[in-house]
């Protein structure tokens, strides 16, 4: 596997995503995290930085822990703290550069550039130059702006250095996977053997150590991620995976049925629980967003705690965490640790006694749906948009009735229907319908009306951290909104939501 030290980069995790998709394991630790070399770890790659090395707040790894123990390769921030730490020097430019460049010359003797042309596109973005190479290290490529755009040295340490300045992760840079490919297999000799197939196989048989002859419980939400832990669960340990799926009133329209017979083609061990009145009853009269997550938080925990009690001999819980969940990351404002407990079940496992076991801590979104897809997982599954945890009642502004959920849920069911009509699902990261606390006057025939509003919202998104309004056809727009004024008794209004994140959020709650 490929470990890659973090200095705060926005594109540290594009770069394990990247190795990655070359089917070799790569994981990210923060800079001043270096783990011991086992030999597991074939290569080394230190990221770019929000930061300079001349500065007194530049990071500071201890390169002698990887630099010669095995091939290590230093992208932009990395290379140039390679460069000053042996010897070079680093200066400030005159300009920030920042876009797209060309190698003006590739040296061809260079394994790191084997198959790459003289005039690739790169991805650059940096603020400070390499001016002198330290000794023993060798030009390899310039560009127009840049002398030192890549260099490297094969003989000054036990195992090869390479340094480049622009960004191979990224897009633009389009030979960026085959210079990545030269140095994982090539180079640092990984096999390239991790597929869905493999990950499968090898968590199987973890799981099954881990869990011996124990029961495990799982909590279902419908959604991609819980269900991959499960399949995987039950492949590893059959019915004594036992599953909950509660129904707390806020999914869309006939969503809990139908997921729940999803379920159970897939063979899973699911209790159904119908809560729905119990959650109705928390959020009575509760319009402030954070108290009504709070509130559904606390009936979860109450609703599944309740029934958990039931069963007996339970050991582990299972929990969908994923990868992005867990990724310690280092940002300008210090080392900090993100770790999101959105799975619902926060304090429960702790007081309830039981161990914590999540099968896909090591995956990105993407990753878990290709697995999903190896284990037969249907597609209507895998496929799924993400819906936020508390579901319908941050969608409806202000406070929650059933008449508003039944209302949203009619309305939704016509946007996302048509969505998947106008072949425009697969499109867009995330969609739903927001019911407005607003009341405004219309015509239908000869009456007048005054009845509410409701917000589209569709946006594009790699990872929900940043998003994009989606820019949905008219036609498609139109055929919606006239279906829902003429369908849904008490709507008379229909508004596209057209802002993207940041400054606005995905959810209007
Ligand atoms: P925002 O609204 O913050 O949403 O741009 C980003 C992503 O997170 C989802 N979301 C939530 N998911 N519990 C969840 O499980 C929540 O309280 C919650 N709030 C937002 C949202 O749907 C989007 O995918």
């Amino acid at each position: 596997k490929v470990l890659i030290l973090d200095f705060g980069s926005q594109y540290t995790q594009l770069i394990a995503r990247r190795i990655r998709e070359l089917n070799v394991y790569s994981e990210i630790v923060p800079y001043n995290k270096i783990p011991e070399l086992d030999d597991s770890y074939r290569a080394v790659i230190l990221s770019g930085s929000p930061f300079s090395v001349r500065e007194e707040r530049a990071l500071h790894p201890e390169l002698d822990k990887v630099v010669g123990k095995l091939p290590v390769l230093g992208i932009c921030y990395g290379a140039q703290y390679i460069a000053n730490h042996y010897g070079g020097t680093v200066s400030r430019s005159l300009k920030r550069e920042y876009g797209k460049a060309n190698l003006g010359r590739v040296q061809g003797s260079s394994d790191l550039f084997a198959g790459i042309e003289t005039g690739s596109q790169v991805w650059m973005s940096h603020g400070d130059t390499i001016q002198d190479l330290p000794e023993g290290f060798e030009l390899l490529a310039s560009t127009a702006d840049v002398e030192v755009a890549a260099f490297g040295s094969v003989d000054r340490f036990a195992h090869p250095v390479y340094c480049i300045q622009f960004h191979p992760e990224v897009y633009h840079s389009l030979d960026g996977k085959q210079l990545l490919e030269n140095f994982v297999i090539n180079i640092a000799g990984c096999t390239g053997d991790w597929t869905p197939a493999h990950f499968i196989e090898q968590t199987v048989e973890e799981l099954r150590e881990k869990v011996g002859e124990d029961r495990v419980l799982l909590g279902l939400s419908g959604g991609v991620d819980s269900s991959v832990a499960a399949m995987l669960l039950h492949r590893a340990i059959g019915d004594r995976l036992f599953c909950f799926f509660i129904d707390n009133g806020l999914l869309r329209k006939g969503e809990f049925e139908e997921v729940e017979r999803s379920y159970e083609g897939m063979g899973l061990n699911v209790t159904a629980i119908d809560a729905k009145q119990e959650f109705y009853g928390a959020l009575a009269g509760e319009s402030d967003p954070e108290k009504k997550r709070k509130a559904i938080g606390r009936v979860f925990i109450e609703v599944f705690e309740r029934e958990a009690k039931k069963l007996t001999n339970i050991k582990y819980l299972a929990q969908g965490t994923i990868y992005p969940d867990v990724i310690e990351s280092v940002s300008v404002h210090g080392p900090s640790v993100t770790i999101k407990s959105h799975h619902n079940v926060g304090g429960l496992p702790e007081k309830m006694g039981l161990k914590i076991v999540e099968p896909l801590r090591n995956l990105f979104k993407d990753e878990v749906r290709r697995v999903g897809g190896e284990l037969g997982m249907p597609a209507h599954l895998i496929g799924r948009h993400p819906f936020p945890g508390p579901g319908l009642a941050i969608r409806i502004l202000g406070d929650i009735t059933p008449e508003k959920v039944r209302l949203l849920q009619e309305a939704d069911a016509i946007y996302i229907n048509k969505m998947r009509e106008y072949g425009l699902y697969d499109q867009v990261w995330q969609a739903g319908t927001i019911l407005l606390p607003v009341q405004s006057v219309g015509v239908m025939g000869d009456e007048r009306t005054y009845e509410q509003a409701v917000a589209l919202r569709a946006v594009t998104s790699t990872d929900g951290m940043t998003a994009e309004w989606s820019h949905l056809p008219y036609d498609f727009l139109a055929a919606v909104s006239s279906s829902i004024i003429n369908n849904v008794k008490g709507i008379n209004r229909v508004v596209y939501d057209i802002s993207t994140k940041p400054p606005a959020t995905i959810e209007w709650e």
